[in-house]
């Protein structure tokens, strides 16, 4: 029988790593799971609602670790909680693995088998246990309801005998799993939306959800994707094409919500500050990039700074922001992870360590590092 815990995430992280659903569906694999109290109150998951799906409440954290075969977290666990590790457990969570190598080496040396879920593959059988798409869904819906909350106007075309209210215009800059739902929620509200990418792949989808696609469309911009369906990184002079007609169209803007990554760099500058000062009072960016440096000249990570009327917001966990839905899906994701490594009918745990899944996210086991993206970092 395998005993799996999962532990209050410390502040200020909103998320907790079991939903109810997926308790109760480990359950049924014949593992018992462990849940340090408190743990989903900011999700509103009850330590009620959990013991209902099957969970045993544990007071402590140490509590809930004892003798426990899994550890399942959002961010990566906490020092004590490594310390009160069984030897040769597995951990699960978000381990953000290129910052802290002190803490990560802290895991690995307890023995654990230990995976960075954001290092799923993003292949079509791991859609399902992709956690950096299911919490982007979710923060590009709440950065568009964000800036519509900070706004002083309404953000639809409202006909009133008093007179019409202009619809926003909204500006969706990237185009990937954020990018979509920011330009779907920026519809939903009724603003006038126009998004751009350097993904060729991008014009269509964005088409598709009846927004305008607004690019510099050279050969370049043909050739922008990785085989991984990620962006290059862009040559100078595609960039000053691209920022010449960002700061034309960006002056008319009322919301500009900014999701441009590349993998593995700091985020793409899009925004400068003369762009910024080009903008009408009163306009709002939200920088969803801020964790990688902004996409806007003037963003400041986890806070909101106004410049001649304008706010920037550099938010840190949009997703945490609608814990309710960002743990239930992390939950699921989790869970789909988990469960093909269980023999159902004997209820047991069989992994297949050349599983892609399984090889892709492993960041430590038998007490050392092991993915290459960190053994070749000089370990
Ligand atoms: P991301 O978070 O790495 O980047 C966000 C967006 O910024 C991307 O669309 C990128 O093209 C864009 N961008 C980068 N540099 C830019 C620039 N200079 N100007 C404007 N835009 C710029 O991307 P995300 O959301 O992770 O998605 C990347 C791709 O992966 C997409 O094609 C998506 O459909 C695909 N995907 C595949 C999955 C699977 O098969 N399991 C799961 C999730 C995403």
């Amino acid at each position: 029988m395998i005993t799996i815990a999962v532990t209050a995430e410390n502040q200020p992280e909103t998320r907790v790593a079991a939903s109810p659903e997926t308790v109760k569906k480990l359950s049924a694999l014949g593992c018992t799971v462990r849940i340090e109290s408190g743990a989903g109150l900011r999700s509103r998951f009850s330590d009620d609602v959990f013991k209902a799906a099957g969970a045993t409440i544990a007071a402590t954290a140490a509590e809930a670790l004892a003798g426990a075969d899994m550890l399942l977290a959002v961010r990566r666990p906490s020092l004590d909680d490594v310390k009160a590790l069984k030897p040769g457990a597995m951990v699960i969570a978000i381990l953000d693995p290129y910052s802290g190598r002190d803490g990560l080496e802290a895991i690995a040396s307890t023995g654990a088998s230990s995976f960075a879920m954001e290092f799923m593959p993003r292949i079509t059988r791991a859609q399902s246990m992709d956690v950096l798409s299911s919490q982007a869904n979710l923060a590009g819906y709440k950065a568009v309801i964000d800036a519509a909350s900070m706004q002083e106007q309404a953000v639809p075309m409202m006909m009133t005998a008093a007179g019409t209210v202009p619809a926003c215009k909204a500006f969706i800059m990237g185009v990937g799993v954020a990018g979509l739902q920011a330009i779907a929620t920026a519809r939903r509200l009724g603003a006038i939306v126009t998004a751009t990418d350097v993904r060729p792949a991008t014009k269509e989808q964005v088409a598709s959800l009846g927004a305008k696609f607004v690019a510099v469309e050279d050969d370049e911009f043909k050739q922008a994707q990785t085989a991984a369906g990620y962006a290059k990184p862009m040559s100078v002079e595609y960039q000053a094409k691209q920022a010449e007609l960002v700061a034309n169209h960006i002056k008319i803007q009322d919301i500009v919500i900014t999701t441009a990554l590349i993998p593995g760099r700091p985020a793409p500058r899009l925004i400068t500050r003369e762009m910024v000062e080009s903008m009408k009072p009163g306009a709002v960016i939200v920088d969803l990039a801020a964790e990688r440096g902004g996409n806007c000249e003037l963003t400041k990570p986890g806070e909101v700074v106004e410049h001649n009327g304008v706010r920037i917001s550099g938010p840190l966990n949009l997703a945490g922001t609608v814990a309710v839905n960002a743990s239930a899906l992390y939950a699921k994701n989790i869970y789909a992870f988990l469960e093909p490594m269980f023999d159902k009918k004997e209820k047991v745990m069989k992994i297949n360590w050349d599983d892609e899944t399984v090889e892709g996210t492993l960041v430590s086991k038998d007490g050392k590092l092991v993915h290459p993206s960190l053994v070749t970092q000089g370990t």
